[in-house]
């Protein structure tokens, strides 16, 4: 799925169905997350007109995604917890390069988008066909296409803004070591845990 070395164990859903509340809160917070980082993209780069457009729109979805998450919490009477560190996410950012270039920074920031929604994509699609609640998995497999559409949005300007061939290089890197990665996760109950 998505070019991923290695797919979540499926068991990996019972135990976020069984604390819906933390998985919850610790989503919301993946969703801010990814509006922040499609900001700092598009503010560090904002000669790109095209660019600019679509990280808006990714920034706006996310948020959007944010407050579907929150309303849910708010439903369900759960608290939202405070925001967390993402132990996965921090080792994906110190693999980002931030040598070289300005513009290969960019790219690898791009990169790094596509692995988390990637990722996210595959967690949310492994939540969406795991859990017995109805409601989270319909939620859980429509977010899992927003995400699919924002992959491949980072990707394809990862490839118009550099040489493909690089850029096709470096992905491969990526998700090398990000199937790596992974492999340290899977048993805990956060999006990325
Ligand atoms: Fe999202
Ligand atoms: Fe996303």
């Amino acid at each position: 799925m998505l070019g991923l070395k290695l797919l979540t164990d499926p068991r990996w859903a019972n135990i976020a169905e069984d604390n819906l509340e933390e998985i919850l809160s610790d989503h919301a917070w993946c969703e801010q997350k990814a509006a922040t980082n499609a900001i700092t993209i598009l503010t560090y780069n904002s000669e790109h007109e095209d660019l600019v457009t679509a990280m808006t729109e990714i920034a706006i979805e996310e948020m959007e995604h944010f407050k579907m998450v929150h309303d849910i919490i708010k439903q369900r009477g759960f608290t939202f917890g405070r925001e967390r560190k993402d132990d996965y996410v921090n080792q994906l950012f110190k693999f980002m390069r931030k040598d070289g270039s300005r513009n290969d920074a960019f790219i690898d920031r791009l990169l790094f988008a596509a692995m988390i929604e990637a990722r996210s994509c595959e967690r949310f699609r492994v939540l969406s066909e795991n859990i017995k609640d109805d409601e989270l998995a319909k939620f859980y497999r429509d977010l899992m296409i927003s995400e699919a559409n924002h992959y491949t949005t980072f990707l394809k300007f990862a490839k118009k803004y550099s040489e493909r061939r690089n850029v096709d290089k470096r992905w491969k890197e990526w998700l090398d070591f990000e199937g790596q990665l992974i492999q340290n996760y899977g048993t805990k109950e956060t999006i990325h845990g």
